[in-house]
């Protein structure tokens, strides 16, 4: 499976997939790495493994026209949203139809949507006093943290976590989480009846 990774930072999720990849925990490999940024971090990962980037440039019809083209000729199959930073177009969800996850650093639906990104989220769950985060993996649509869910993992907030500590768990598990996610959509384990998502077990990289 062409999987290309879509980011707007440093890339440790990006890092993560590509890992799984070189290893064989993916049957995939990376041929596309698209920052929505010069600076994105992600950039110098991706250029160090020798996986092509495509910066995103010009308002939005420009930059889905452009992101579409370069997907079309990297032959790209799977899209994995990794800390990407925009909304992404319809133009893009109608062209890869249940192909393109996120990976959110909580437990949707609580703590989604508009301006519920990075620190802020961890900052929402520390303040609400909850008990439990973790990373939620959901199939995108045309808003923000509302596709249906396809994979979670939880960990309990600490009572001395401070929204970095907590971060750094939830990373941790997203590590974990998204390449084998990413892993049951390569081997075709994935299975959506409305809402609602499957994911059958393999005897080698179990998901729940
Ligand atoms: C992750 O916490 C991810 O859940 C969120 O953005 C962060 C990206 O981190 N959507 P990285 O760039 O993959 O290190």
């Amino acid at each position: 499976m062409n999987i290309a990774v879509f980011a707007s930072g440093g890339g440790s999720n990006f890092q993560a997939l590509a890992d799984a990849c070189q290893d064989g925990r993916i049957r995939g490999r990376i041929a596309l790495c698209v920052a929505s940024r010069e600076t994105a971090g992600v950039i110098q990962r991706a250029e160090r493994l020798g996986i092509p980037v495509h910066v995103l440039r010009g308002s939005t019809e420009e930059w889905t026209a452009s992101a579409l083209e370069v997907l079309r000729t990297q032959q790209v199959e799977f899209i994995a949203l990794a800390g990407f930073m925009r909304m992404v177009p319809a133009d893009l969800i109608r062209a890869y139809p249940d192909r393109i996850v996120n990976i959110h650093p909580a437990l949707l639906p609580d703590f989604g949507g508009h301006g519920m990104f990075g620190m802020n989220v961890h900052r929402a769950v520390i303040a609400s006093g909850a008990a439990r985060s973790g990373a939620t993996v959901h199939l995108v649509d045309e808003d923000y943290d509302t596709g249906p869910i396809v994979a979670q993992e939880a960990i309990d907030v600490r009572p001395s976590d401070s929204a970095e500590d907590l971060a750094t768990r939830v990373l941790e598990v997203e590590h974990r989480l998204y390449p084998a996610v990413v892993a049951a959509f390569a081997e075709g384990r994935v299975h959506r009846d409305g809402a609602s998502i499957t994911i059958q077990p393999s005897s080698s990289s179990p998901v729940s």
